[in-house]
C-alpha cells in the first residue's frame, strides 16, 4: 500500500492529510501514527476483564465465556469486574465537567462580587435562571442576582443531603420520578464522585446492579452538575448564543497574520485569549502582520465559534497537525482532550504551547496561571508571548493547506424558538412538532463526541449523519462530531443536497422565514458541555406535547468517541430515555450481564436500562448500519406514540 493511500485511510480531511504527508517528511510523530503502533490492541483491555485495582494483581479474567481463569485473586467474576471498571471510566469522563462547572460557578460568583474581570453579558439567561430556582428577580441588581444563582450552584458540591439543585431545575418531572424509584437521585456532584471511587475500590462494592445503578447515577451527576450547570453559567456570563456564520478547516490558520490557537473547554481562557487578542491587534501590525488571527480547536473552537463566529482550525485527532503548519505562534490549553504529544510537536517549531488552568500542566509546555481574579493578566501576557514568536517563525518550515468551508453554528434553544417564532410567534414549537408529526421530520439525532485516530477521522460522523438526513432526520451537533459536519459542509445550507426532499422542504421554510436560504441540515448546538441544550430541547419538545422524554422519536450518536466524556455524556441521555449510539466499542463485552442490561441484546439477564429508562446503547461500528438500527428505533418509538410513519 502506497504512503499517499495509507494516509488518506485515516481521514477524510484533505487538508490534515496534506500535514500528514508534511509531518512524515519532516519526520514528525502523530497519533494518526501511534494508533496504528499499538495495533492489536489487549483483547483483556478491549472487553473489560483487565483488573488493576489491588496488588494481588492485575487479574485477567476470561472474557469469551469457558476458556482460561473465571475469577481474580480476590474471587471477582468478569461481571463485577467490567462493571467496576465501566463506573470508574464513567466516573472519569463525569468529573472533568463537574470541574468545568465549578470552575465557571467560582468565576461568576468571583465576577459578581467585583473580583474577576469578567462582565455579566446574559442577563436575560440570569433572570430566567433566578426565576426558575425560585429567587425574587424583581428589583434585585443582577450582581446580587447573579451572587444568588451561583450560591444555589455552589450547594450542589456542599450539601450532604437532597437533590442537586441543577437537577431539580432542569429535569423534567416524570424523569425524576422514575430516578426516585430507583434510589439514583444525586445530591451533591463532589460527594456523588467520592461515593462512585469508593464502591470501585478494592473490597468494597461488588454487585454488579448495585454498580450499574451507580453508573446511572453518575450519568445524572454529569447531565445536571456537569453539562446543563456549566452550559448554564456560561450562558449567564458570556451570553446565549445566537445564529453565527464562520470558516472551517485548516486554511483559517493566516500565513499574514500572528495565529493563536484556543485548545481545550473552559471559554474563561479563551475569551480573554481572544478579547486580549483584539486589544493587541495594532502591535501586531507593528510587526509587519496584517492582525492577529484566534483560530480554535476541540471545544474551546466551539465555545468561541458559538458566541463570537471564531473560525474552527480542527478537531481532537488532528490537534498536533494545527502546529505542522508551522503557522501557529501560540498554542493555549487549558482542559480535556490535550494531548500531552503536542509538547513533542511544537519543540520542532517555533509555536509555544502554553497550559493555563492551576491543576492542570503539561510537561514540556510553558505556564501561565489562569484564575478569576487574573484572567486579564493571563490574557495580556499570552498574546505578547505570540507576538513575540512572529518573527522567530521559519517560512521555509510554513504550509497551510488552503481552501476553507463555510459553517452555520450558534443554534441554542433560545435561537432556534426565535427561528421557529418566525413561522408561528404564539407558539413557535409548534412548527417543530407538526412537522414530527407528520413525518417531514422523521426524528431527531444528535451527533456527538469526538474524533478517534481507531477511526477514520470524520468518516463515520459523516457517514451516520448523511444516511440519517438522507431519511429525513433532523441532525443537531456538538462537540468534535459537530467540527467534523462542519469541515464537510453540513453546517452550510449548501449541505441540503443530503437531505430527503421532506426535511429540506421544512429547513428551507424556516431559514426562508428568517432571511435565510434555509438551515442547514445540522444543527451546530455547542461544545460537549452543551450537549445539555440538546437536552434542553429535548425536555421543551416532551412538555409542549405531554408525554415524557423517553417517548419521543429520537436518538444520540457518538460515532467516533474516544473519550470516557463521551460515554458519561452517553449514560445521562440513556438515563433520560434516549438511544445512544457508540462506533467505537466500551469495554464492556467481557460481562454478559454487563452488556446484557446497557444493550438490551437478549440474553439471561432480566433488567436493562431499556426497560427501567426507556433508553439503550448501540454498539455498530458501521456507520450506516448505525443510522439504520436507530432510525428503526425512532419509527417504533413513532408507531407508539400513534405518529405518521
Ligand atoms: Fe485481582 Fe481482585 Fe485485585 Fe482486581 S481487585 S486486581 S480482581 S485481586
Ligand atoms: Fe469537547
Amino acid at each position: 500500500m502506497s504512503r499517499q493511500v495509507l494516509i488518506t485511510d485515516l481521514t477524510i480531511d484533505t487538508g490534515v492529510q496534506e500535514l500528514l504527508g508534511k509531518a512524515e517528511q519532516e519526520n514528525i510523530e502523530t497519533a494518526f501514527q501511534r494508533a496504528k503502533e499499538q495495533e492489536p490492541h489487549c483483547k483483556f483491555g478491549l472487553t473489560g476483564v483487565c483488573c488493576r485495582r489491588c496488588l494481588q494483581g492485575p487479574c485477567r479474567v476470561t472474557f469469551n465465556g469457558n476458556k482460561g481463569v473465571k475469577r481474580g485473586v480476590c474471587g471477582a467474576t468478569a461481571d463485577q469486574i467490567v462493571a467496576r471498571n465501566l463506573l470508574s471510566l464513567i466516573v472519569e469522563g463525569t468529573t472533568p465537567h463537574v470541574e468545568h462547572a465549578r470552575e465557571i460557578l467560582h468565576t461568576l460568583l468571583e465576577t459578581a462580587e467585583g473580583k474577576a474581570p469578567y462582565e455579566i453579558k446574559g442577563k436575560e439567561k440570569l433572570i430566567s435562571i433566578a426565576k426558575k430556582l425560585g429567587l425574587t428577580v424583581d428589583g434585585v441588581e443582577i450582581d446580587k442576582l447573579a451572587q444568588e444563582v451561583a450560591l444555589i450552584a455552589l450547594q450542589d458540591f456542599q450539601q450532604q443531603s437532597g437533590v442537586s439543585n441543577w437537577l431539580r431545575l432542569r429535569a423534567q418531572d416524570k424523569s425524576i420520578e422514575t430516578w426516585k424509584k430507583l434510589n439514583i437521585l444525586p445530591s451533591n456532584a463532589h460527594l456523588e464522585i467520592a461515593n462512585a471511587i469508593n464502591k470501585t475500590a478494592m473490597g468494597c462494592e461488588s454487585d454488579p446492579v448495585s454498580l450499574l445503578l451507580g453508573i446511572m447515577k453518575m450519568g445524572l451527576v454529569e447531565g445536571y452538575d456537569g453539562l446543563h450547570l456549566s452550559t448554564d453559567l456560561q450562558d449567564i456570563l458570556f451570553g446565549t448564543p445566537r445564529l453565527v456564520k464562520t470558516q472551517y478547516r485548516m486554511g483559517v490558520i493566516k500565513e499574514d497574520y500572528v495565529n493563536i490557537a484556543v485548545h481545550g473547554h473552559i471559554p474563561m481562557v479563551s475569551e480573554k485569549v481572544l478579547e486580549w487578542s483584539r486589544k493587541l491587534n495594532n502591535e501586531a501590525k507593528a510587526l509587519g502582520a496584517k492582525g492577529i488571527n484566534i483560530v480554535g480547536i476541540c471545544c474551546s473552537a466551539n465555545e468561541l465559534l458559538m458566541r463570537q463566529g471564531v473560525s474552527v482550525a480542527t478537531n481532537y485527532a488532528s490537534q498536533e497537525l494545527a502546529i505542522i503548519t508551522g503557522a501557529l505562534e501560540a498554542m493555549v490549553v487549558d482542559a480535556q482532550c490535550i494531548m500531552p504529544g503536542l509538547a513533542q510537536v511544537a519543540d520542532c517549531y517555533h509555536t509555544e504551547l502554553i497550559s493555563t488552568l492551576p491543576n492542570i500542566k503539561i510537561e514540556g509546555a510553558s505556564h501561565i496561571d489562569w484564575t478569576p481574579e487574573e484572567a486579564d493578566k493571563m490574557g495580556e501576557e499570552i498574546v505578547r508571548r505570540a507576538l513575540a514568536h512572529y518573527p522567530e517563525r521559519d517560512q521555509a518550515k510554513v504550509q497551510i493547506p488552503g481552501g476553507t468551508v463555510e459553517a452555520y453554528a450558534g443554534f441554542s434553544v433560545e435561537q432556534i424558538v426565535e427561528l421557529l417564532a418566525a413561522l408561528n410567534r404564539e407558539d413557535p414549537l409548534l412548527p417543530l412538532i407538526e412537522a414530527i408529526a407528520k413525518g417531514d421530520i422523521l426524528g431527531v439525532v444528535a451527533i456527538v463526541g469526538c474524533t478517534n485516530p481507531k477511526v477514520k477521522q470524520d468518516w463515520a460522523n459523516t457517514e451516520v449523519a448523511k444516511e440519517l438526513m438522507k431519511n429525513n432526520v433532523l441532525i443537531v451537533a456538538t462537540g468534535c462530531s459537530a467540527h467534523s459536519l462542519g469541515k464537510n459542509g453540513l453546517l452550510s445550507p449548501a449541505g441540503l443536497e443530503y437531505c430527503g426532499a421532506k426535511l429540506a422542504n421544512v429547513l428551507t421554510a424556516i431559514g426562508q422565514a428568517n432571511g435565510l436560504p434555509a438551515l442547514p441540515p445540522a444543527l451546530h448546538m455547542g461544545s460537549c458541555v452543551d450537549n445539555s441544550r440538546i437536552d434542553d430541547l429535548l425536555v421543551a419538545l416532551a412538555d409542549r406535547l405531554g408525554v415524557a422524554v423517553r417517548e419521543l422519536p429520537v436518538a444520540g450518536s457518538s460515532p467516533e468517541n474516544h473519550s470516557p466524556k463521551a460515554l458519561s455524556i452517553g449514560t445521562f441521555f440513556i438515563a433520560q430515555g434516549v438511544d445512544v449510539h457508540i462506533g467505537v466499542n466500551a469495554p464492556i463485552t467481557g460481562s454478559p450481564l454487563v452488556e446484557q442490561a446497557l444493550t438490551a441484546n437478549k440474553g439471561e439477564f432480566p433488567v436493562t436500562t431499556d426497560e427501567l429508562f426507556g433508553g439503550k446503547l448501540i454498539y455498530e461500528a458501521d456507520p450506516i448500519q448505525a443510522a439504520q438500527t436507530m432510525i428503526a428505533r425512532i419509527i417504533q418509538k413513532r408507531k407508539a406514540l400513534g405518529l405518521v410513519c
